[in-house]
């Protein structure tokens, strides 16, 4: 009888046991569930914010690919002819170098054709090399007046590049305050094979206003070609917008053609801002960016 209720004792006990341990399982089973919840809803929340600020950083960027650098240049000069029509008396931020020539002819062409006027309208370089009178004939003063200022309606009070002649640090000052007074509705930018705009070279602070800078050697290179192939007639050192400049216009056009310029356009349209890649500022950009490319500066996207 006595062994009888041992054996139901020890019985209880056993399932006692074995119920307090499927109960520490099932404890153990929710806690795990639960880790695995918050874990995923983690890992949800970092997700979804990823893809959002990438998508804000690129929201405003459109990239437009065209066949050659001819389409590249009507495209630009549409946007352009489209802000002149709703904005006569806009600010417009310009370039030098290769790439903008054949929109400058398009816009010397409209202008003859009285489709737009440049009467109203105010611009602003955004580079002039120190080292060479304004006179020169490869200074930008020189370039703009011979690619586009001498054969359009502009005034040529209302035309600014930087002066880099005379008291370097007032004039860089005076361009600022021009810049501050004067909101840029356009900039328009080509961009370095090391991806430099203006002569924003790399390594150089995003929130740089008007300064003045040494040329990197790659841009010195790039450059002979303008002066007779000449490295040493190149200058090396230049006045230049700053990356804030640039970023505060409201719009901006950067263009670029040929395979030269293809690690460029790949770098910035990947969405990472690096100030080693200052063409990859633009990715910060709050305002409208349109991206004009030929096939070959496309090649690598
Ligand atoms: C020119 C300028 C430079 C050029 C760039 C590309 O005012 O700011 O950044 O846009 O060096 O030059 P190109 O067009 O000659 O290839």
């Amino acid at each position: 009888m006595e062994k009888e209720e041992e054996l139901v004792d020890m019985d209880e006990k056993g399932n006692t046991i074995q119920k307090e341990k499927q109960k520490s399982n099932k404890t153990l089973s929710l806690t795990s569930k639960i880790f695995m919840f918050v874990l995923i809803l983690i890992i949800i929340f970092f997700g979804i914010l990823y893809i959002f600020r990438t998508f804000k950083r690129r929201s405003q960027i459109e990239l437009i690919i065209t066949n050659n650098y001819d389409e590249m240049s009507l495209r630009a000069a549409d946007i352009i002819t489209d802000l002149i029509k709703k904005n006569p008396n806009a600010n417009l931020g310009l370039a030098t170098g290769s790439t903008p020539l054949g929109l400058y002819k398009e816009l010397i062409k409209r202008n003859a054709k009285k489709e737009i006027s440049f009467s109203n309208i105010k611009t602003y370089n955004l580079d002039e090399y120190c080292g060479i009178p304004q006179n020169h004939e490869k200074s930008y003063f020189s370039f703009m007046k011979n690619n586009l200022f001498n054969y359009i309606d502009i005034n040529p009070n209302n035309t600014h590049i930087p002066k880099a002649e005379g008291d370097i640090k007032i004039n860089i000052q005076n361009y600022e305050k021009m810049l501050e007074k004067n909101k840029l509705n356009l900039q328009l930018l080509g961009v370095g094979r090391n991806g430099h705009i203006g002569f924003n070279e790399p390594g150089t602070d995003f929130n740089l206003g008007v300064h003045d800078v040494q040329l990197a050697e790659k841009t010195i290179q790039d450059n002979a070609r303008f002066f007779e192939n000449d490295i040493n007639k190149v200058p090396k050192r230049a006045i230049t917008m700053g990356i804030k400049n640039i970023l505060d216009a409201d719009t901006i056009i950067l263009m670029a053609n040929g395979t030269k310029k293809a690690e460029a356009i790949k770098n910035m349209m990947s969405g990472v801002v690096d100030k080693n890649i200052p063409v990859s500022a633009l990715n910060i950009h709050k305002g409208k960016v349109y991206v004009i490319v030929d096939k070959e500066a496309a090649n690598k996207l």
